[in-house]
């Protein structure tokens, strides 16, 4: 699936000269409230409602005339692991985390009717509705999760007028901004980071306490989950073109971009989540999800790697926070597009990292100030999805990301290949002149990705030692084919085994 994908992007080599096509006004990244009333009546549909044949049940893509593949609902529901997202609640590893999570009690709820769970593997929607709308889990992460209620524009959607919209229109009626990448990405990371309760979804936590029960670490970067999701669309936005189907030279490098803007505005939003009482909902910290895994999980040895502390760190033995991976993204973002807002924020997440990593109470770590540093953040990763990136900036990114390596730990060895990854496309892309630097670049990152693979049977990577991280040769051809079969896969697969005990477990994505 991926590599038709990425085919596009990199056949895209040259095709840079079409980014002047008129496009329909941006609109804001705001999730337009269901309206009042009986919502839960009127708002959603399910996704059986999409999978006629004339809609978007087709068996065959059909664009012939229009950039609607005519297929999504075939494809979501025979390709995209969000279509069985709620099957999965059945499985054995649900009903060991749920077993695991009671402790032993008697009496707890099966998996599939844990509010804990339904909250991300079912449509989103607010609390009081899951009860009235249970008719909606079944569909697991299904249509309406991702475009937004469909009660209010099913009818309209279908009208010739409404691909001339404006997105501004469509939101009116409850219809997300999926074109958008900021817009998207939010709706990516609600799940994919976690999500504190609204009025519009419930809470949504993938916590240490349902890892240590079993579930799967979450991790997320835009480029590759969007890579890795089988498309049923075509991609469109600057510099791409409907036509020919192919995505932009510079979308990787974008969707990076926006991608780890958006996903630091959720993680803090989440850190603010568990480090504050809120009425009802007593605050768990610290929360140990918020460090890095292998601060705390690992075997004792002499010379461990964890002692050379990166710059930053002051304390051997103090988890390292996952803030910083992001901060660091951010800072080199920012060298691109500095404003004296965003390098304001920059300073206040730096800020947070000493009291986070020192175990403060939660008391000690600042809530207050977080609402307007997201602030700023939502409106950088805005700015970044209307934004053309060019090859020199390109280069830049990835000569900081290089040149700043800090390999003091797994995670950002990981941060720092899932960063080139994208970079490295977008570059290949934008720049075919450079072709032997790019080659020597793929072989850096060969080098890379196989210092991050586990050991086989293991489920921590204790092979790992950050000097030689990215500095071995070997035979580098592969890895691009690698990639293209599935990144995500490609970097953990060693760590894959049938039926693995609950453990340490990164993300993967092979099946
Ligand atoms: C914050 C959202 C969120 C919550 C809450 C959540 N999950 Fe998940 N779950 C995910 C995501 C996202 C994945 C996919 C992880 C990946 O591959 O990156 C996943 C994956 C899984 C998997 C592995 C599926 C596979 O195909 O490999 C199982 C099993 C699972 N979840 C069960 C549960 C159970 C049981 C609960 C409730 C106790 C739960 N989840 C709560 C988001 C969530
Ligand atoms: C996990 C998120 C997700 C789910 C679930 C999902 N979609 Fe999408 N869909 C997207 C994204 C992202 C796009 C790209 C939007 C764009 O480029 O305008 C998209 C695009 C589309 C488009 C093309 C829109 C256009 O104007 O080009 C259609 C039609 C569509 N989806 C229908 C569906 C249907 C029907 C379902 C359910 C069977 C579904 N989608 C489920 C994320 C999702
Ligand atoms: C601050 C330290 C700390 C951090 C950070 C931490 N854990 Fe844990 N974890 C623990 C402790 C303590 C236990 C309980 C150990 C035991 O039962 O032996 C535990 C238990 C677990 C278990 C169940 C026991 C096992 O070994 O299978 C899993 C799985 C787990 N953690 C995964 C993770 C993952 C994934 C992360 C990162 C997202 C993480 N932990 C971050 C301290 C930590
Ligand atoms: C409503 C919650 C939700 C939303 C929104 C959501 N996802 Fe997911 N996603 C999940 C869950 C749950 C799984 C795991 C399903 C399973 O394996 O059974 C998953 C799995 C995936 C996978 C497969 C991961 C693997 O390990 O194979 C990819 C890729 C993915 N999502 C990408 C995206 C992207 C891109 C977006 C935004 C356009 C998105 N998701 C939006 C909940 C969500």
């Amino acid at each position: 699936m991926t590599i038709t994908r990425w085919m596009p992007v990199i056949a895209a080599v040259g095709a840079v000269a079409l980014w002047a096509r008129g496009e329909e006004p941006r609109a804001s990244t705001r999730l337009v409230p269901l309206p009042a009333g009986d919502r839960a009546a009127t708002a959603y549909r399910g996704s059986g409602s999409c999978s006629a044949t004339a809609c978007h049940g087709s068996i065959n893509a059909q664009s012939e005339n229009t950039h609607v593949l005519r297929n999504e609902h075939t494809t979501w529901l025979s390709d995209d692991a969000h279509s069985r997202a709620y099957q999965v609640l059945f499985d054995v590893r649900s009903q060991r985390i749920v077993r695991n999570l009671a402790g032993g009690a008697e009496g707890y709820k099966p998996a599939h009717e844990d509010a804990r769970c339904l909250a991300c593997h079912a449509t989103p929607r607010p609390a009081e509705l899951f009860a009235r709308t249970a008719w909606l889990d079944s569909d697991g992460v299904g249509c309406e999760s991702c475009h937004g209620p469909a009660g209010r524009w099913i009818g309209p959607h279908t009208t010739q007028d409404w691909q001339n919209a404006a997105w501004s229109e469509k939101e009116k009626l409850g219809m997300w901004n999926t074109e958008d990448l900021a817009s998207r990405s939010k709706v990516c990371v609600g799940c994919h980071v976690g999500a504190s309760p609204t009025s519009e979804s419930a809470g949504r936590d993938v916590n240490h306490d349902l890892i240590a029960a079993g579930h799967p670490r979450l991790n997320f970067e835009l480029s590759a989950f969007l890579a890795n999701m089988p498309p049923h669309w075509v991609e469109k936005g600057k510099n791409g073109s409907r036509e020919t189907r192919q995505a932009a030279p510079d979308f990787p490098v974008r969707a990076w971009a926006v991608g780890r803007l958006s996903q630091l505005e959720a993680t803090l939003a989440l850190t603010k989540e568990r480090a504050q009482t809120t009425a009802g909902n007593p605050a768990v910290w610290p929360e140990f999800t918020e460090y890095g895994c292998f601060s705390c999980h690992h075997d004792l040895r002499d010379q461990a790697w964890r002692r050379r502390l990166d710059p930053g760190r002051k304390t051997a033995g103090a988890p390292a926070w996952n803030g910083r991976l992001l901060a660091n993204d951010l800072e080199r973002i920012l060298s691109l597009d500095a404003t004296p807002d965003l390098q304001g924020a920059l300073a206040s997440i730096r800020g947070l990292t000493g009291p986070l990593e020192a175990l403060s109470p939660r008391q000690d770590v600042p809530g207050a100030g977080l609402g307007e540093v997201a602030g700023k953040l939502a409106r950088a990763a805005r700015q970044a999805s209307q934004r053309p990136f060019n090859a020199a900036e390109v280069k830049r990114l990835i000569d900081l990301i290089e040149a700043n390596r800090n390999d003091s730990s797994w995670d950002e060895a990981a941060a720092r290949y899932l960063a080139l990854v994208p970079l490295y496309q977008s570059w290949v892309a934008l720049a075919p002149e450079a072709a032997a630097q790019q080659q020597q670049l793929n072989e850096r990152l060969d080098a890379l990705r196989e210092s991050l693979g586990f050991p086989h049977a293991l489920d921590s990577p204790s092979n790992f030692d950050p000097a030689s991280a990215g500095a071995t040769g070997h035979a580098p051809t592969t890895w691009l084919e690698r990639q293209k079969a599935g990144l995500l896969a490609s970097i953990l697969d060693d760590a894959r085994a049938p039926d693995r005990s609950p453990s340490v477990q990164n993300h993967s994505s092979a099946r």
